[in-house]
């Protein structure tokens, strides 16, 4: 049964408006420039950059100038990660070089790597020092600036909504929660009723974030966590078409695009992924065709263990068959 609820609004990033109310998570070795392009074209609403250290674009990383590159995108947002001021006001210059609309701070990458050079979730033990890295960016920007966060450090230092007020207050324009702590990493459930703690600390958007898996569950993610837009990770590898779905479904209608024009757009999109980095697997990055298409052998499974039938969803206007997504149930 799909649930009922209030349809979210239309939201704003400062000044720009945005077109919808999903978004594409920042995914290291996933979300580079061919994969986002894909899923913006399938009607994702916002596309985040996989994340560049302010210190490697610093020091002439050719690989993170390539991770910053957005052309083709009607909005780049770049994900900046870093720990000195110096560093992530130089990865602003770059990134607006690039054409960034929006830069991205991270402050939710669980990874020994990043949080041992003192970035990523790590900063959210210290948030005298996210804030000072927030004000630097915020100054050496001359577009909106956003922050993606985690519930806290660990179960004890649920802190997001304090980082959340003080980032406001700083001048940021939208935070995005991921709902678990940096302790958990991926594990358990994400907390989506925690994120709500954000929502009533803030007047700026609050995006939700942490095992959405299917369009059907936006809504209820929407619900529990008060959020005004939801942001797929895992869920989009392999299906670059969930994050439209979900969008179109949210606006209470499915994106009409015929099966022959998705595969033509993915047949596309691993061309230019080929062409835009010759070394396409560098650094643990995922196949290319895996990353556009895996998901139509998962999806079969995950759309039949749904327990939805085309009857059911009939009444917000699905249209089984008309997108690559609804390919994977008649497969
Ligand atoms: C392979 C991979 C790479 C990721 N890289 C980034 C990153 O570069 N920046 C970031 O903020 N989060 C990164 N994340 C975290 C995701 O953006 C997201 O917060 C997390 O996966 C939870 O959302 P999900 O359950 O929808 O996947 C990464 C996650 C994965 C699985």
């Amino acid at each position: 049964m799909l649930l009922k609820v209030n349809l979210p609004q239309p939201i704003r990033i400062g000044p720009l408006a945005v077109p919808g109310n999903a978004f594409l998570a920042p995914m290291s070795g996933v979300s580079d420039l061919p994969f986002r392009r894909l899923c913006a074209r399938f009607g994702a609403s916002l596309v985040v950059s996989e994340m560049v250290a302010g210190e490697a674009v610093a020091s002439g990383s050719q690989e993170a100038v390539l991770r910053a590159s957005g052309e083709g995108l009607d909005c780049h947002i770049v994900q900046l990660t870093g720990r000195e001021e110096g560093a992530m006001a130089f990865g602003v210059k770059v990134a607006e070089a690039a054409g960034a609309d929006v830069i991205d701070i991270n402050m939710g990458c669980p990874s020994r790597r990043v949080t041992q050079g003192y970035s990523g979730s790590a900063l959210m033990r210290d948030l005298d020092h996210a804030l000072r890295l927030i004000d630097a960016t915020v100054a050496a920007a001359s577009v909106p600036v956003t922050l993606k966060m985690r519930l806290g450090w660990d179960e004890n230092a649920m802190n997001a909504p304090e980082l959340a007020k003080r980032a406001q207050d700083a001048g940021i324009r939208m935070v995005t929660v991921h709902g678990r702590t940096r302790r958990q990493f991926f594990k358990g459930q994400a907390n989506w009723n925690a994120i709500q703690t954000v929502k009533d600390a803030v007047s700026i958007p609050v995006v939700a974030n942490g095992d959405l898996t299917a369009p059907e569950m936006a809504a209820e993610m929407l619900h529990q966590s008060g959020a005004d837009a939801v942001m797929i990770g895992r869920g989009a590898y392999g299906k670059p078409w969930i994050i439209g779905q979900t969008a179109a479904l949210l606006a209470t209608r499915w994106p009409r695009r015929s099966r022959r024009s998705c595969w033509r757009a993915i047949a596309r999109s691993c061309a230019r992924t080929l062409r835009h980095d010759p070394d396409p697997l560098r650094n643990g990055a995922r196949r290319p065709d895996r990353q556009k298409t895996s998901g139509l052998v998962s999806g079969r499974a995950s759309f039949r263990g749904s327990g939805l039938r085309p009857a059911e969803t009939g009444d917000v206007g699905n249209r089984p068959g008309h997108c690559i997504g609804n390919r994977a149930a008649h497969l």
